[in-house]
């Protein structure tokens, strides 16, 4: 076992060289500085492979591929959407998943009967419950747990029943927070698409406070508090600095990466600037 001392050195050491590769690559934000830090984790969603693929209905690029890829780079987790319209992600890439992802397979869902179903069957690791309408281009704002109490209520109790765990996609808001510990998430993904968002630095400053707060609450009801939406290079690092955050879902800028230096690289490049701008513990 290494004491605390060592330890604290090799991570310091790590850290430089992080820095110092980062900067010759010219990775946009670059600190360093001799102390722990916990670093989120990063889901990396796919979806949007599938997205190329369907334009031409054809059989690439393979979200599957995409997951491998993403793997090899670092990725912590895989996360797909199965959406009722089967837009991108269809069944097949579904099943696949669940056979070949090695790290935790994350699906975001409707509550709607047949995606329960479903997700019994396949066994995620965790399912993350996410408000869907036909017409929005992705997933626009949080589910309104304290509205859709009953319902997913019972949605999350069949879900936890298969042994899967349960995470609430909402807005930062201590009611959505609570209601969420109240049916039975053990996790709530924090839209961040109110940071992402903002038209000026006081927007930008006051959708960091919610998320501050709503770190804050879901730590005060016994909930593990994830971030996700409209997250990119240029943006990420005031909310991965973030005391609190366990994990990161981002998709659209890491597969618009994708397309000019690989996904690896990709993600990478993404989990760089994480441990860059992790919070010192
Ligand atoms: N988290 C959830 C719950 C989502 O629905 C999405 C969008 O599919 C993301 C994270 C990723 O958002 P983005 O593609 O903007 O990174």
């Amino acid at each position: 076992m290494l004491d605390k001392r060592s330890a604290r050195r090799i991570a310091l050491l790590l850290r430089l060289q992080i820095a110092w590769f980062s900067y010759n690559r010219d990775v946009r934000y670059v600190t360093c500085c001799e102390q722990w830090c916990v670093m989120a984790l990063l889901g990396v969603n796919i979806d949007h492979t599938a997205t190329v693929r369907q334009a031409r209905r054809t059989d690439e690029p393979d979200p599957v591929w995409a997951a491998v890829e993403a793997e090899l780079g670092g990725a912590d987790g895989i996360t797909f959407h199965l959406r009722e319209d089967r837009r991108h992600i269809n069944d097949r890439d579904a099943r696949i998943l669940r056979e070949t992802v090695a790290v935790k397979l994350n699906m975001e869902m409707a509550i709607a009967d047949e995606i329960v179903d479903i997700a019994v069957d396949l066994k995620p690791d965790q399912c993350s419950l996410v408000p869907e309408r036909r017409e929005e281009l992705t997933t626009e704002g949080g589910l309104d747990v304290v509205r859709h109490r009953a319902r997913i209520a019972k949605a999350v109790a069949r879900l936890r029943d298969a042994g899967i765990t349960l995470s609430a996609f909402i807005e930062p808001i201590s009611e959505q927070i609570e209601a969420s510990a109240q049916v039975g998430f053990q996790a709530v993904e924090l839209w961040t698409g109110g940071y992402a968002h903002a038209k000026t630095p006081q927007e930008r400053d006051d959708a960091i406070d919610e998320l501050r707060k709503g770190i804050e609450t879901g730590h005060g009801v016994g909930l593990e508090v994830l971030g996700g939406h409209g997250l990119t290079y240029r943006n990420i690092a005031p909310v991965a600095g973030l005391p609190g955050f366990s994990e990161f879902n981002i998709g659209h800028s890491i597969v618009s990466r994708a397309i000019f230096v690989g996904m690896r690289e990709a993600v990478r490049e993404m989990k760089r600037l994480l441990t860059l701008h992790a919070p010192a513990r």
